[in-house]
This record gives C-alpha cells, structure tokens and sequence, in this order.
C-alpha cells in the first residue's frame, strides 16, 4: 500500500481516502458503462457547479416536473463552453481505436502507441501517421513488458522516452519499467526504472533532465505529489539513479505537462481514478470518485511552483492532448467535472489556447463531438486529433465509443 510522503500530504490522503470508502459501493463497468446511475455522495462541487444545480424539489408535481425538465436541459449542455465552430475534415483513420495511448510528434510523422481497444484488450505496438501525405504505417512492437496505457512519454527529436505505466487490460496494476525508443532506427532500449510505478505521471525533458511527476499511485486511485528526474543525453541516462526533487502542488493522473522558454508547466489533471475492484481475477475497473480540476503550475529557473491562471474549466486526460504552436499551448477536449446528479463522467467537447505572451485563457473552438484522451499533432497551419473516447451524443456528454478517426481544422489562434 502507499504511504504519505509527509505530514502536508497526510490530510489530502485521508480526504481522499474517505471520499474513495464513499464511493466503493458506487460500481460501475468504467469506460462503457455510462448508462449506470450513481447514488449521490457527500461531495463538495465547485461552487460553479453549485450555481448549476437545480433548486430541490418542494415536493408539489408541477414543480417536480420542471425539476425534471431542468435536469434535462443540465445534462444536455452541462458544462459545455461557448466556442467558435469550426471546419472540419476527416482523414484516413488510425487501424486501431485507442483510448489512453499516447502520442509523440516527430517532424511530419505523429507515433501513437500503446492504449486501450477494448476495456479487455490492450495494444501493443506503435502506428505512425505521416502528415505529409496523409496516410497510417510502419507499424511495430513495443517491448513486453512495456505499459499497455497511462504511460508517460516524451521525445528530444529523436529518441522518445517512456516512462511507468498500467500493464494490462482492466484496471491492472502498474510497472516501473522505463524504455527509450530511437525514432532513427525503431530500436528499443532499456532505461532506468521509476523508483516505484505510476499511472499516467506528468513527463517532460528540461534543462537535460527526464523529470517524471505526480500520477497515481500503485492502487491507480491514490494521488502521488513525488517528482523525480535524471540526467539524460541521446536517448542515455547520465546517472545511475532519479534523483528527488520538489513535489508537485497536486497529485494525481492525466494532466499536460509542457516545457517553453525553459518554463514547465503542468495544467489540469485530476485526482482519484477508478480502481480493480478487490478479489476480481480480471481486475475489474470499478468506478471512483475523482476531482477534476483547472490548475495551471509552473517551474521555472527558481525551481518553485508558481500559481498560473487556470483553465477555462478543470480538464483531464490531456497528456498527450496538446501541441504548442506560436508560443501558445493548444489543449483538445479530454473530460471534466462529473455530472453533479448522474455523477456519470462528463467529456469535453472544446479546444483550449492558453496565449504564454498573454498569460491568458481562451476557448478557440469545437470538436466534432467531446472526446476524451486525444492524440493530437500540429501539421502546416492544421490541427490534428484521432484516438480517444467520445461521447453518447449531442445531448450526452458521458463517453462511450473508443475511436480511430483522425480530423484536421485549420488551427486559429487569439495573437
Ligand atoms: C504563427 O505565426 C506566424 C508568423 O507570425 C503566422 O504566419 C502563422 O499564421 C501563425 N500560426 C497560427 C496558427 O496562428
């Protein structure tokens, strides 16, 4: 079991754990299962959301009727943000629909690797799309014993690092193991491993160091605040071991994690994940409470976490969901705060910019439906995505099919 690392974190452990006992009765069949409907549980909503909520019903029918319309229209539209409509198009589709892969951009060439098929079926090898001219290929095998989803991954150019990660279908336990691949070649070698595993950590290459972040811990729930890193050059660890450093503000899976200027910073993510359900051979996901949030962190030459402006609202299961382009951080879809009365998941459905000239938040688009778990990669003036968990509709943002399509839209930023 995980441990606290310290006293500051012990009472955001406890909190979480209550809140993960609250709901351990809440069972639910994860990525497919939106149609179950979760009893409500003693949670604070942000008092955004609070504002959202229907009024309690008195009682009287006319007025539960209306209560019921109410309900309707939030659950349509809830949480959906006002965005610019934009064009379009759909290319070749991936051979493989992947929920929680990942994705790496190397010039024209975008490597998505790894991730969910089905909820029982994992992939294994790496599909490489060319944005040149538009086409899926050069398929290969990803080392055995590297994760399967909720890797953390990141490139100089060449060589791409991969980091931790679950092994498996399900909710499986995760591994330490950490490879490097040289796009030159498609050759895999073996890297130092993690100190302790992780599910989805934060990960990025800064000032010639791998830095590995956050993530949840080996019960795939427990958020950890540890942050590591080593000293790395073509492809090579330059020292034996990690080396601490200092934690994160806030643990846990799914968040983006970008470096500019020589600034890194980590933006949104969550804390909470489902977890196997205990005794299941098969390891069973079953759904827990998790709190989405819109935090923006940044580190810079002083090496303390600084509080930047958050996101237009929280979002998660971006990791590999954005691309910088123009000295802007372009964020698409991923998944937010649950509904606050079906307490199912709820996608999202808009692309973000966060302006680094500015420092300022803006919402410059919608996608062709909310999606979770992007691959995205930027080609010649267009935004691209494929990959990732779409929603049940228009009027229902909760996900279900896993999906291959690849899209492109021209990219139109706010200067
Ligand atoms: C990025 O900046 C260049 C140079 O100013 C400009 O031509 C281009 O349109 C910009 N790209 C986007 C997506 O805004």
């Amino acid at each position: 079991m995980a441990r606290p690392t310290g006293k500051q974190n012990y009472g955001r452990v406890v909190l979480v754990s209550c809140l993960a006992l609250l709901a351990a009765g809440l069972v639910a069949d994860f990525l497919w299962a939106s149609s179950h409907r979760f009893s409500s549980v003693g949670m604070s909503l942000p008092s955004s959301v609070i504002g959202q909520l229907p009024p309690n019903s008195n009682g009287k029918d006319t007025e539960k009727k209306k209560d019921k319309l109410r309900e309707r229209k939030l659950s349509a539209t809830f949480q959906d943000l006002a965005a610019p409509e934009l064009k379009w198009e759909k290319m070749a589709a991936a051979p493989v629909p992947r929920l929680d892969g990942a994705a790496i951009q190397i010039r024209n060439f975008l490597y998505v690797f790894a991730g969910y098929g089905t909820i029982d079926i994992v992939h294994s090898h790496v599909d490489i799309y060319n944005f040149v001219d538009n086409t899926w290929g050069g398929r290969f095998d990803m080392p055995k014993e590297m994760a399967h989803s909720h890797l953390g991954m990141v490139t100089d150019g060449r060589y791409i690092y991969i980091v931790t990660g679950q092994y498996g279908p399900q909710c499986r336990g995760p591994t330490a193991k950490t490879f490097v691949l040289d796009t030159d070649t498609n050759s895999w070698s073996d890297f130092v491993p993690l100190p302790v595993p992780r599910y989805a950590p934060a990960t990025q290459l800064w000032r010639g160091r791998l830095h590995v972040m956050g993530g949840s811990r080996e019960n795939r729930h427990t958020p950890g605040l540890e942050h590591w890193s080593i000293a790395v050059k073509d492809g090579k660890a330059m020292e034996k071991e990690w080396r601490s450093e200092i934690p994160i503000p806030r643990g846990g899976p799914h968040r983006a994690c970008v470096v500019v200027d020589d600034r890194l910073f980590v933006i949104g993510g969550q804390e909470g994940d489902f977890m196997a359900k205990p005794g299941s051979p098969i390891f069973k996901c079953s759904r827990r409470m998790e709190v989405v949030f819109s935090d923006v962190y940044m580190l810079d030459e002083e090496m303390k976490w600084k509080v930047m402006p958050s996101m237009p609202k929280p979002d998660s299961h971006i990791e590999f969901a954005w691309k910088v382009v123009n000295n802007s951080i372009v964020i698409v879809g991923g998944t937010t705060e649950k509904h606050p009365e079906t307490k199912k998941m709820v996608l999202v459905g808009e692309i973000f910019q966060f302006n680094l000239n500015k420092m300022k938040w803006y919402v410059i688009g919608k996608l062709p439906y909310r999606v979770k778990t992007t691959l995205v990669g930027y080609w010649e003036g267009q935004l691209y995505f494929t990959s990732g968990q779409r929603d049940k509709g228009p009027d229902d943002p909760a996900p279900r099919k896993v999906m291959a399509d690849m899209w492109r839209t021209k990219l139109i930023l706010n200067p």
